[in-house]
C-alpha cells in the first residue's frame, strides 16, 4: 500500500532525511516515532507528494508520486485520509461543511448517504452537536477529533495522522487513539485501511501499533515490534523507549503490556 524507497532530503545544505526505506501492507498499522524536529512531518509531506525528495521515490497504492502523471496522483490522493496536527479545517466553513466538502471532492456518493456518514462519524468522535459550529468555536482537542473524522469519512485505503495526541491531556489522548482504532475498522466486506500515526510520544506510538519505526538523526534507527525493540533494539532506541517508562506505576506498566524482561529489570 505504501512504499518508501531510499528517500533523502536536505534543506539549505542540512540533511534532514537520509536513505529512508520501509513499506506498509494492506490493513497494517504503524507508528512512526522520533524526537521533535527529526523530520516526521516532512516525511508525511513527501508521502503525500507535497514535497519532492532529493533522491529516492515513494509510492502509494502502486502509484509513484515522483514520476506518475498528475491525474494518477490526484486519483490516489482521493484514497488517502490525512489528519493534520492542527486539525487542518477551513475556518470559513462549519464543521458539517468541512466534512461535506471532503466527501464531495473525494468520493462519489449521493448527498444523503454522505450526510449519514458524517452524522455517524461525528457521533463516533463524540461530537454530534457541532455540525453547524465553526472551527474557532471548538477547543484544540475538538478540532483534532473533527480532523480525524474528516480523514476517515471518505473510507480511505491509506490514512495518516500527524501528532494526533500532541498537547492533549492523557484522558483525551486515550479517547482519540481509541477512536482512530475504532474508526479504522471497516464494515463487513470492506478492506481495513493501512494507517500510519506520526508522533513524538512513545506511549501514543506503542498504544497505536505493534510495529514502530524509530527515526533518529534523519535515519531509521529501528523498525519492528516495539516489545522487541524495548529490550533488544539498538542501544539508542532502547534508551529512547525505556526512559519513557522507567518510574511508571507497576499496574500501569502491566496495562501497557510492557515486556516481562523490561519489568523484571526495572521493578
Ligand atoms: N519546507 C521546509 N523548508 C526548510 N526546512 C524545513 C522544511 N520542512 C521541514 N524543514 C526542517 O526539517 C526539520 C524537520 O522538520 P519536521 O518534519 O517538521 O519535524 P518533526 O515533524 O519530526 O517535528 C526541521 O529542522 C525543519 O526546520
Ligand atoms: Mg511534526
Amino acid at each position: 500500500m505504501i512504499q518508501v524507497n531510499h528517500i533523502s532530503k536536505q534543506f539549505g545544505g542540512k540533511s534532514i532525511l537520509q536513505d529512508i526505506q520501509f513499506s506498509v501492507a494492506q490493513g497494517e498499522r504503524i507508528s512512526l516515532v522520533g524526537p521533535g524536529g527529526c523530520g516526521k512531518t516532512l516525511l508525511l509531506k513527501i508521502l503525500l507528494g507535497l514535497i519532492t525528495p532529493d533522491t529516492g521515490s515513494t509510492s502509494i497504492l502502486g502509484v509513484d508520486f515522483q514520476h506518475a502523471p498528475h491525474n494518477d496522483q490526484t486519483a490516489v490522493r482521493k484514497q488517502i485520509g490525512m489528519a493534520f496536527q492542527q486539525g487542518g479545517l477551513f475556518d470559513f466553513m462549519t464543521v458539517g461543511e468541512n466534512l461535506m466538502f471532503a466527501m464531495e471532492h473525494m468520493v462519489d456518493k449521493p448527498k444523503k448517504v454522505a450526510q449519514a456518514i458524517i452524522d455517524r462519524l461525528l457521533a463516533a468522535v463524540k461530537l454530534p452537536h457541532v455540525q453547524s459550529m465553526f472551527p474557532y468555536e471548538l477547543s484544540g482537542g475538538m478540532q483534532r477529533r473533527v480532523g480525524i473524522a474528516r480523514a476517515l469519512c471518505t473510507h480511505p485505503k491509506v490514512a495518516f495522522f500527524d501528532e494526533p495526541t500532541a498537547g492533549l491531556d492523557p484522558v483525551t489522548s486515550t479517547i482519540i487513539l481509541n477512536m482512530i482504532l475504532a474508526l479504522g475498522i471497516q464494515e463487513v466486506g470492506e478492506e481495513a485501511p493501512s494507517m500510519l500515526v506520526v508522533t513524538s510520544n512513545v506511549e501514543t506510538a506503542i498504544r497505536f501499533a505493534d510495529r514502530i519505526i524509530v527515526l533518529h538523526e534523519g535515519k531509521i534507527a529501528a523498525d519492528g515490534p516495539w516489545r522487541e525493540l524495548l529490550v533488544s533494539g539498538p542501544q539508542w532506541v532502547q534508551h529512547f523507549l525505556q526512559v519513557r517508562f522507567i518510574g511508571l506505576d507497576l499496574a500501569y506498566a502491566k496495562e501497557l503490556e510492557l515486556p516481562d524482561a523490561f519489568l523484571r529489570k526495572h521493578w
